[in-house]
Order: structure tokens, then C-alpha cells, then sequence
């Protein structure tokens, strides 16, 4: 079963607040959700390997380190996705990006894909799926359905915000893969809305209705 990390970091908990209220305007949003993807993605990096180099101070030699293992690859399901992957990318500005297009309707909840477009050596990269939201999770299971046909081995799922429904739906559908989030909200509404949630981040980054 993937484990669900909740990042309480002070930090991320108060963009988070400033990021769900209703009254933030777009361009705020926009940098509120760029700034909490940096924030994830330090700590969503914690466990990454080290090795040794020496490098040469002013002063002489230093043993230090540097990033080891498996390459990196991050795929944000679009289009809210989008919104955490600069944040991201400021840390990490070689990783290679992926892209999964998707789009929930409104009626069904049923995900629909229009575009998918992967790194070609996406089996040997450690790959973060990212998207705001985590709500009946029928999104992220498809996204990472494509990714593992594309031949996948090691998914992490990074969202802002995840609904108890769309947590099980995701460890129920793979569970080798650990759910990374801001906050583990309190349920869905009958429109299939993430309560209290954020409304719809898609809408809500890119200002449409
Ligand atoms: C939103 C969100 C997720 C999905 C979550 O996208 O960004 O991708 O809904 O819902 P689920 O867990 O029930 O699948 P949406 O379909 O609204 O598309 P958009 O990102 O293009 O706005
Ligand atoms: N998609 C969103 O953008 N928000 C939700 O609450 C649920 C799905």
C-alpha cells in the first residue's frame, strides 16, 4: 500500500490558506501555487541519494556531495498541473518534463485523455506526477496508468490538496506509488468537489470559467 505524506511545513501550510481562499485573484493564485510546488518539491527530494566528489575550495580540497542514482522526470497531468511545474523546475531545472493531458467531465467525473507526450527513457527516471488536485482520483489513476504502460517503474503522486476518496482510489490502483500532498481535506460534494478543497484549480490558474 503507497504511503500518504502530508507536508506540514509552516511555509507550505500558510501559502496553502492564502491559496484556498476564495477571494485570491488569479495572479496571486498563480504564484501562490508556483511557490508551494518549490516548497513540495524540496521536501519531496529529501530522500534522494548522495555520493561523494572532491571538489577544490579557495582554501584546498573538500570531500562533498552531490545528487546520485536514477534521473528524474515530472509529469503534470494538464492542464492544473501545469501551475506546480515551474516551481518545480526552479529547483530542479534538468529534469526532463512529461505531459499527460486530461480532462474530467463534468457529469461522469470519467477522465478523458487529449494528449500524452513522455520522455522517451521514462523507465529509468523517478518520475513525480503532479496535479493540484486529488478528488475521486479517476485523473491521477489514469495518468499513472499511461505512464506504466510506457514502461514506468518508480511514480510518486504530488498534489496540493487530496480528498479521502481519491487517496484509496490511488493506492487501490497502485499501490506502489506514494501520494505526496499540502493537506488531506475532508471529503467530496456531489459535483465531485474536493470540500473545502480550493474550487477548480485549472479555472482558478488560468482565470476561465
Ligand atoms: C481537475 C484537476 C485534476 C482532476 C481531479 O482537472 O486538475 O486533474 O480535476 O479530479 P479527479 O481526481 O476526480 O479526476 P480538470 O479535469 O478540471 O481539468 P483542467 O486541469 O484542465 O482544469
Ligand atoms: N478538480 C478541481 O479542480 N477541484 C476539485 O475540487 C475537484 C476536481
Amino acid at each position: 500500500m503507497g504511503k500518504i505524506h502530508v507536508f506540514d511545513h509552516p511555509l507550505i501550510q500558510h501559502k496553502l490558506t492564502y491559496i484556498r481562499e476564495v477571494s485570491t485573484g488569479t495572479k496571486q493564485f498563480r504564484e501562490l501555487v508556483d511557490e508551494v510546488g518549490t516548497l513540495m518539491a524540496f521536501e519531496i527530494t529529501r530522500d534522494l541519494s548522495l555520493e561523494d566528489v572532491t571538489v577544490n575550495t579557495p582554501v584546498g580540497p573538500s570531500l562533498s556531495k552531490v545528487i546520485a542514482g536514477k534521473k528524474l522526470g515530472l509529469v503534470p497531468i494538464l492542464r492544473a498541473g501545469l501551475g506546480m511545474m515551474d516551481g518545480i523546475l526552479k529547483l530542479m531545472p534538468n529534469v526532463k518534463v512529461g505531459h499527460v493531458g486530461l480532462y474530467r467531465d463534468p457529469e461522469t467525473f470519467e477522465p478523458h485523455e487529449y494528449y500524452i507526450k513522455l520522455p522517451k527513457d521514462i523507465e529509468e527516471r523517478d518520475l513525480i506526477v503532479i496535479d493540484p488536485m486529488l478528488a475521486t482520483g479517476g485523473s491521477a489513476v489514469a495518468a499513472i496508468d499511461f505512464v506504466k504502460q510506457q514502461g514506468a517503474q518508480s511514480i510518486k503522486l504530488m498534489c496540493l490538496i487530496a480528498a479521502p476518496e481519491g487517496v484509496a482510489e490511488v493506492q487501490k490502483a497502485h499501490p506502489d506509488v506514494d501520494i505526496y500532498l499540502a493537506a488531506l481535506d475532508e471529503k467530496l460534494d456531489e459535483k465531485g468537489y474536493i470540500v473545502p478543497g480550493l474550487g477548480d484549480a485549472g479555472d482558478r490558474l488560468f482565470g476561465t470559467k
